[in-house]
């Protein structure tokens, strides 16, 4: 098949473009920076003369890019939203107009807000507690109205917590791969509050597979718009993310706690029912050898490269 990645020069996506072009399909990367391993057209999503022009020709788009740091979107709301809506908007005209209509793409965890439920099905309430997440919900939203006035074939993935080998944002806020460094490098670990906050984190090769599925449901089932969890529903704690990540590293954490942040659920993680009914898929990869892996890929990083 003929795919377009948005995003792909990012983490998930590099992983992604891996896993497509492995399975023997010929893929376009749009990205704001090029790729060190794939061929890519260096655009800004935004730009909508230029997707006219770049998203042609092809079966499927992935919609990868988005800016994606809930925190920072509290202070740069504005930015938010015009890179995250506008940009969505502007890769689904340029389809419509060109002819396209099966659009992947990833939402997130952070749509829901603080749970009601837990664990968290697919049609509890959304209630974002950040811009980040309040653009992720709009973005569905905006894929339904194509689904339903254009006949698109649209599947929202919600991701929870992901990680893996090659994460390296800048700056990076997620967990693990900041604590692996703090870790190694014998800096102070920051927990917020005591660090038994529940949350998921699934592996990328577990995401990846996902959306490998989801590219075989658009065809099965197009026209209609799916929207699904991808938990490991298996939530961990900070502390164990630590304990984990001490014994892989064979080095002792020094922590430091600061208070809970407000509004940050003390348990967030969700079912995965619905995306084991209908994209036949569920996390395989434990946390611990997750970890591991992830682990070793920074050690064998930092021995190439130069220690972070
Ligand atoms: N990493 C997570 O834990 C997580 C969780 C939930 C959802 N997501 C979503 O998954 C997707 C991928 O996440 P990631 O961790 O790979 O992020 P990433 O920041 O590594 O990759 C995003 C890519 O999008 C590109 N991009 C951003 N704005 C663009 C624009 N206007 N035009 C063209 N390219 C643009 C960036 O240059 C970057 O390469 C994002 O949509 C993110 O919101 C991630």
């Amino acid at each position: 098949m003929k795919i377009i990645v948005t995003g792909g020069t990012g983490f998930l996506g590099h992983h992604l473009i891996r896993a497509l072009v492995k399975a023997g399909h010929q893929v376009k990367n749009i990205d704001l920076k090029p790729s060190p391993i794939y061929p890519t057209v260096v655009a800004d999503v935004r730009d909508q003369a230029r997707m006219l022009k770049e998203i042609i020709d092809a079966d499927v788009v992935f919609h990868l890019a988005s800016l994606i740091e809930a925190g920072e979107s509290v202070k740069k709301p504005a930015r938010y939203l015009d890179f995250n809506i506008n940009g969505t908007l502007s890769v689904l005209e340029a389809m419509r107009q060109n002819g396209l209509k099966t659009f992947i793409f990833s939402s997130s965890a952070a749509i829901y807000g603080e749970p009601q439920n837990i664990p968290i099905k697919e049609d509890d309430r959304t209630l974002p507690i950040s811009p980040y997440g309040a653009t992720k919900l709009a973005m569905e939203a905006l894929l339904n109205t194509y689904v339903k006035a254009h006949g698109f074939s649209g599947i929202a993935l919600r991701y929870f917590n992901l990680y893996g080998p090659e994460e390296h944002h800048q700056p990076e806020t997620h967990a693990i791969p900041r604590f692996i460094k703090q870790i190694h490098q014998g800096e102070l670990v920051t927990i917020w509050g005591d660090g038994g906050h529940l949350r998921d984190y699934v592996y990328i090769d577990d995401i990846v597979a996902a959306h490998l599925e989801a590219l075989s449901l658009a065809q099965k089932q197009p026209t209609q718009y799916h929207y699904f969890n991808l938990s490991t529903e298996k939530p961990a704690s900070v502390m164990e993310l630590v304990n984990l990540i001490e014994t892989a590293l064979g080095q002792s954490a020094k922590i430091k706690h600061f208070p809970d942040r407000p509004g940050d659920p003390r348990v967030l993680y969700a079912s995965a029912e619905k995306a084991r009914q209908a994209l036949h898929w569920q996390a395989q990869v434990s946390l611990e050898a997750g970890i591991k892996r992830t682990v070793d890929y920074f050690i064998n990083y930092w021995q190439k490269n130069a220690t972070p």
